[in-house]
């Protein structure tokens, strides 16, 4: 019977796993493993890994030979070294489009809450200021420029929905060709041009070595003097104390965030303390709906991997299969 490691997670219950896993006749051996030892100890014998957030590093992969997919739930999988995987013929699959509406939505909501003042209105409102300056002065949101680094699945979602509250869109993405730009997104040719024109920055690039700290002082100090960001792709394309600083020079007016390079935030980070800085829990990805679907075709990777040798959603290819 294949056995698989469920890594971690951090679900009330794991019945909606159960209920693809059973009827397929796989096995489940559950933990919560925070350590590359700890998924090692946990996944001896098993053929497969379903994780949330545990580390699957070159020294996972070498120890677990029998171990032929690695499967996230979630879309992002920078806890997984793929390269190792690749090179041991493990498959990585993922969960990439359960949510895009959901970040989209999200990253909307940052950017319009952002501008509008919601969150230091409410703060002033129930501290008995009752003022409609009392968070200082608004822009009209339909004479701005939303920017969009990464114009992929949710980049472009969000740029969609909206489209209708800003004056223009741009976006900056050299991996794409000019026909996967929608007519109502304008290219620009670089980040620094994006940094110049947008007066609303978004950012939806994955975490790679090459974005990692791609947003730093040289792109803020590109921005016009009061722009929004917001970032609900991952923490670490941006480098945190440049944000910080950008934010009291008065290039960034004011940040939505969703993900941070340390989750959850530390106590006593500058973020906590600036009024002008929105702090969500890594939550962009979710609606009940979303997180159903996300776990379902985390799950289901594995299944069909046992099935067909393939998993329904590819990052990188292995050549693993099920050895019985
Ligand atoms: P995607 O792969 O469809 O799109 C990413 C885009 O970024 C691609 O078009 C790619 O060409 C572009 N890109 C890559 N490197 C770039 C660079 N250096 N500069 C500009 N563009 C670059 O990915 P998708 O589905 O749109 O997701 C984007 C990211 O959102 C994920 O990688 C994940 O980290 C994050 N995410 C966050 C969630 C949350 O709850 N906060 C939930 C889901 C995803």
């Amino acid at each position: 019977m294949p056995r698989i490691l469920y890594a971690d997670n951090d679900y009330p219950d794991i019945a909606l796993e159960r209920a693809i896993f059973d009827p397929a006749g796989v096995e489940i051996v559950t933990a919560q493993c925070k350590t590359e030892d700890e998924v090692i100890a946990h996944g001896r014998d098993c053929c497969a890994i379903l994780l949330q957030y545990a580390p699957i590093t070159a020294k996972v992969i070498a120890a677990l030979p029998a171990v032929g997919i690695v499967s996230r739930i979630g879309a992002g999988f920078d806890t997984v070294d793929t390269e190792a995987c690749a090179t041991a013929g493990v498959w990585v699959a993922n969960s990439p489009d359960y949510g895009v509406g959901e970040v989209a939505t999200h990253a909307l909501a940052l950017a319009l809450a952002s501008i509008r003042n919601v969150v230091a209105y409410d703060r002033d409102v129930r501290a008995g200021t009752w003022h409609f300056e009392s968070s200082g002065a608004i822009p009209r949101a339909s004479s701005l420029t939303l920017g969009i680094v990464g114009l992929g699945r949710i980049g472009k979602r969000m740029a969609h929905i909206a489209r209708n509250a800003f004056a223009r869109v741009v976006a900056y993405d050299p991996y794409l060709i000019d026909g996967d730009f929608p007519a109502y997104v304008e290219r620009v040719p670089s980040l620094a041009d994006l940094a110049r024109t947008a007066d609303v920055v978004s950012v939806h690039t994955p975490l790679t070595r090459e974005t990692r700290g791609m947003l730093d002082a040289a792109f803020f100090g590109a921005m016009k003097p009061g722009t929004y960001f917001v970032n609900t792709a991952r923490g670490a394309i941006v480098n945190i104390p440049d944000l910080v600083a950008a934010l009291h020079a008065g290039s960034v007016r004011a940040a939505g965030l969703d993900v941070l390079p340390e989750e959850p935030v530390p106590p006593g980070s500058p973020l906590l303390a600036h009024p002008r800085v929105i702090l969500t829990p890594h939550a962009a990805f979710y609606s009940v709906e979303a997180e159903k679907e996300l776990r379902r075709k985390a799950a289901r990777n594995i299944v069909t991997w046992l099935a067909t040798g393939r998993p329904d959603y590819v990052v990188t290819a292995g050549t693993r299969r099920y050895a019985g």
